[in-house]
């Protein structure tokens, strides 16, 4: 296939690139470079043994879409490119509506026009209605939904817009997926997380903090109803994050339609957990801080994988362990990221 990856220099997409090309894929980048470097693409090369084509463009620019869509021959597209700070969202809603939803809007628009009508969409576990109880159970694709910020709403927006989209027009292919909390780097240590300003999830700041970035992590709440006391989450590799997009893309050449799948581990581990594999990992000490709760953080988020397990044939390969030890190799070889 031939797939163009929008937001394919960013963290998650670019991995995806390499996974495409490992399949025997063909992929074509569109990123704006408003969060990613021109480096990304060049270290994408390099690691891929080839040049890798790309356009610098904005999925807004409808002409620029048009240039590219009608270069001929995408039988898919695979769409990263957002805005994904919840944070950020709340302070710039009209940017975060401009681009995650109006983007989108624009870019199935023009996928419409060139009859590209199959695309893999980046969705978020940020979609499920947060529970507050003590022991709950793994989210379903079935699980009450409700976001919680601004961000949020755009991913549930836009899944929306998908399912009203394959409901009017049945040659529409669309593959939803809910992301748990992709970490991690590719193993060669050549690409990785690269955030822009101070990170705020949690692994990106514990890396920094073992590169000597910043001094401490502040450890938001330990005082949650969970093993230790602290959040748990779902973390993901991201090169196992990267594979489920192969299968989803090619399950879509056997199933069209709406579809909606989970992609996590389904096991879950405390910040406190977290911190304490990152140190063996890397062999440093991470210093920090309790301080009080973040707002809107749930005290446990766990995915139930099952369904992608069973339709997409895929199920996470690498263990917490595994995350750190690619994300310490990529960290202490790129301290401060791409540059
Ligand atoms: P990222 O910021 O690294 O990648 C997004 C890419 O899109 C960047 O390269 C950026 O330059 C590009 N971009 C932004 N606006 C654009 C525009 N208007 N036109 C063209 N390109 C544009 O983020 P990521 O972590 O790789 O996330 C990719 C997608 O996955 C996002 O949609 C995000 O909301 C979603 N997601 C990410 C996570 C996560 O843990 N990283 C979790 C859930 C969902
Ligand atoms: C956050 C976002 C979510 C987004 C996801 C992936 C919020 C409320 N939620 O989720 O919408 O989809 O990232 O991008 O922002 N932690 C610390 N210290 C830190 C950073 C994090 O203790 O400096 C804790 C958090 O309280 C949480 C855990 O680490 O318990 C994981 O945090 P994070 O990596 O931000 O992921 P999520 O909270 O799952």
């Amino acid at each position: 296939m031939k797939v163009l990856v929008t937001g394919g220099a960013g963290y998650l997409g670019s991995h995806t690139v390499l996974e495409l090309l490992a399949a025997g894929h063909e992929a074509v980048v569109l990123d704006d470079f408003s969060n990613a470097s021109p480096r990304a693409m060049s270290a994408l090369g390099m690691l891929a043994n080839r040049e890798i084509a790309w356009t610098e463009g904005d999925i807004r620019d409808a002409g620029c879409l048009d240039d590219v869509l009608g270069g001929g021959g995408f039988d898919a597209v695979m769409h990263f490119a957002g805005l994904k700070a919840v944070g950020e969202s709340v302070e710039e809603p009209l940017r975060y509506y401009g681009t995650n939803v109006a983007g989108t809007a624009c870019l199935l628009e023009r996928m419409e026009a060139h009859g590209v009508r199959t695309l893999v969409f980046s969705s978020s576990a940020t979609v499920y209605r947060v529970a507050d109880t003590e022991d709950p159970a793994p989210l379903g694709e079935n699980a009450p939904t409700g976001a919680e910020s601004p961000y949020g709403r755009t991913k549930l927006i836009v899944e929306e817009l998908l399912r009203d989209l394959c409901a009017a027009k049945p040659d529409w292919r669309v593959s939803v997926l809910r992301y748990f909390n992709a970490v991690g780097a590719h193993p060669s240590g050549v690409i990785g997380e690269d955030p822009t300003g101070v990170p705020r999830n949690l692994l990106p700041c514990i890396a920094q903090v073992a590169v000597g970035r910043r001094e401490l992590l502040e450890v938001f709440g330990n005082d949650y109803p969970t093993r230790d006391g602290t959040c748990v989450r779902d973390y993901l590799h991201v090169v196992d994050l990267a594979r489920a997009h192969i299968r989803a893309v090619e399950y879509l050449e056997r199933r069209p339609g709406f579809a909606v799948h989970n992609l996590g581990t389904g096991r879950g581990h405390t910040v406190f957990e977290a911190i304490r594999a990152f140190e063996r990992a890397s062999g440093k000490t991470i210093p920090y801080r309790i301080v009080g709760r973040r707002p809107g953080d749930a005290p446990v988020t766990l995915a139930d994988p099952e369904r992608a397990r069973e339709e997409l044939g895929w199920t996470a390969e690498w263990d917490l362990d595994r995350m750190c030890a690619d994300l310490w190799r990529w960290q202490s070889t790129h301290p401060e990221g791409f540059e």
